[in-house]
């Protein structure tokens, strides 16, 4: 176990023991007002990936669904999607039909076993959109390490951002972007929503978002060290 796993672990841990310490586990809504309707009968593919949405929606469904996994799933699955061993490990889940399917069952009726639910239905709940939503995130994330090699730049960069003086915002964010399009998430998806995507989609002449983005990747590097 690297360190990363462990932080998760012990942060799944203390969720998962507020959780139950309060009985009943409630789902959480999700507002999914603004993805695009998708209809009644459950798909079986993620109709919200970039190829066939777009990016924008794309992207909305990523954030939707981080909101969404944060308050409903995270608390077993861990937090950002890895695992502390509580529950199995979603990154890798096949980001084609494949692993959709299996994705939508578990989602929708859960997993009981020997009249134990591990693992709460939420199909009902939370409707399709938030499963689709919390999927396209689920799916978005690096795989383990895909930063370490960046990790010195990533300081310096975060420093530059923290010190209010940024000269060329616009070539920062490109750097990151840079960065960013050599992550490979763990299901297979093309895109992975790392924090250096993340940083280079927040930074513009705004000091405010140095700042915003220097955050974004004070927490991603927290976690890896
Ligand atoms: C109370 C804990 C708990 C919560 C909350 C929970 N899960 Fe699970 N989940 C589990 C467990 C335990 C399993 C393994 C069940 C089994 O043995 O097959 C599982 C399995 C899964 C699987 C199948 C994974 C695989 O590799 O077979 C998916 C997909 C999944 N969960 C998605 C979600 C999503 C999405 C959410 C939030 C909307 C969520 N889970 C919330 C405990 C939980």
């Amino acid at each position: 176990m690297n360190r990363t796993n462990i932080f998760a672990a012990v942060a799944t841990l203390a969720l998962a023991g507020a959780a139950y310490g309060h009985g009943d586990v409630t789902p959480q809504p999700v507002n999914t007002d603004a993805l695009p309707e998708v209809g009644e009968e459950w798909l079986i593919e993620n109709p919200y990936r970039a190829e066939a949405a777009g990016e924008d929606v794309w992207m909305k469904a990523v954030e939707i669904g981080a909101s969404g996994y944060n308050q409903n799933c995270a608390r077993c699955h861990g937090l950002g999607v890895v695992s502390g061993g509580l529950a199995p490990d979603l990154r890798y889940l096949e980001a084609a039909e494949y692993g959709d399917e299996w994705y939508v069952e578990r989602f929708r009726h859960g997993m009981t076993q020997n009249g134990t639910t591990k693992m709460p239905a939420f199909g009902e709940l939370l409707g399709q959109k938030a499963a689709w939503a919390i999927r396209t995130y689920i799916e978005t994330r690096p795989d383990d390490g895909e930063l370490d090699d960046h990790a010195d730049r990533l300081a310096a960069i975060r420093d530059e951002l923290m010190s209010g003086t940024v000269a060329d915002p616009a070539s920062l964010a490109s750097e990151l972007q840079g960065i960013a399009d050599q992550v490979e998430t763990g299901s297979g998806a093309p895109v992975a929503d790392s924090v250096a995507f993340e940083a280079a989609r927040t930074i513009n002449d705004d000091p405010a978002s140095w700042k915003a983005a220097g955050d974004i990747l004070t927490v991603g590097l927290s976690a890896a060290h």
